[in-house]
């Protein structure tokens, strides 16, 4: 009896420290996936809203320890701040992201992404909040010195991006043709087999590919010359206008009171 008590008293306080660390963010709840609840009524009904993110892209969300920090959760404090109601996350594979939202699992996604018009068939965004373009990284020894010479070689993308999208080349659109597309769930392991030898180059977002360069400057270096240019906007789900315009207010305003500028210094010069 007693021994079963005491069985009792640590699960018990296993699933406090469970719920408990929940709390602080990601897949917060019991079932480890928060629900959306999609109308600000909802959402202030229950306490929290639910921001979806893919946190391999530094600098704008990636795992810092067990936590989920970078340029889109700062943004995505606010809003909850606005609303006066806890942030959750989902961190989930990048190509997952419009679906988290269609779903209903997520509020709304702030994952770096870029608003385009295929995404825009299926999610609404907010206004744009970043210009980015896609970069190439290559080896330092590489004989690729400008994107055309990209034509032919074995190309590294994050699967499901912009980058893998322009690279893949469906419609015939983009200006290089590449021999193969590799897709990897995380840039990172893109970047790991190019300095490894395994493909000649990556495509990836100018910023993040400036942090994968930055902390492997003996190996690998950044094109100067870029592919595309691409704007940044949160997703929300298709009509839902009331958190639209929730989320543009607070970009509104973190622009005009200059914090937006502050959290951007702050992540894109932090090494
Ligand atoms: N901007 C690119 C896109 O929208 C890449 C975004 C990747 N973001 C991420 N959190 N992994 O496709």
């Amino acid at each position: 009896m007693k021994k079963s008590f005491k069985l009792m008293a640590v699960c018990l306080a296993a699933a406090t420290m469970l719920s408990m660390s929940a709390c602080g963010g990601k897949n917060s709840d019991e079932s480890g996936v928060s629900e959306g609840s999609s109308s600000l009524d909802n959402i202030k009904r229950n306490g929290y809203i639910t921001m979806s993110t893919n946190a391999e892209f530094e600098p704008f969300e990636y795992n810092e320890g067990s936590e989920i920090v970078g340029i889109d959760v700062e943004i995505s404090k606010k809003i909850a701040e606005k609303l006066g109601v806890k942030l959750r996350m989902n961190d989930v594979a990048f190509g997952a992201l419009i679906q988290e939202i269609t779903s209903g699992k997520a509020d709304f996604v702030a994952a770096g992404m870029t608003a385009d018009d295929d995404r825009r068939k299926n999610v609404d965004f907010s206004d744009n909040y970043f210009d980015a373009r896609q970069a190439v990284i290559v080896r330092l020894d590489s004989d690729i010195k400008e994107p055309k010479d990209l034509d032919g070689k074995k190309v590294g993308v994050q699967e499901g991006t912009t980058g893998d999208i322009y690279c893949t080349n469906e419609d015939g659109s983009s200006e290089i043709k590449v021999a193969s597309v590799e897709r990897y769930n995380k840039g990172m392991d893109a970047v790991s087999d190019l300095i490894s030898g395994r493909i000649d180059a990556v495509v990836i977002d100018d910023f993040p590919a400036d942090k994968f360069v930055d902390k492997n400057s003996s190996k690998i270096k950044k094109l100067e010359s870029m592919l595309t240019e691409e704007k940044y906007a949160i997703a929300v789900k298709k009509g839902n206008t009331e958190l639209m315009e929730l989320i543009n207010e607070v970009l509104k305003e973190m622009n005009e009171s200059g914090e937006m500028d502050q959290i951007l210094n702050q992540y894109l010069v932090k090494e």
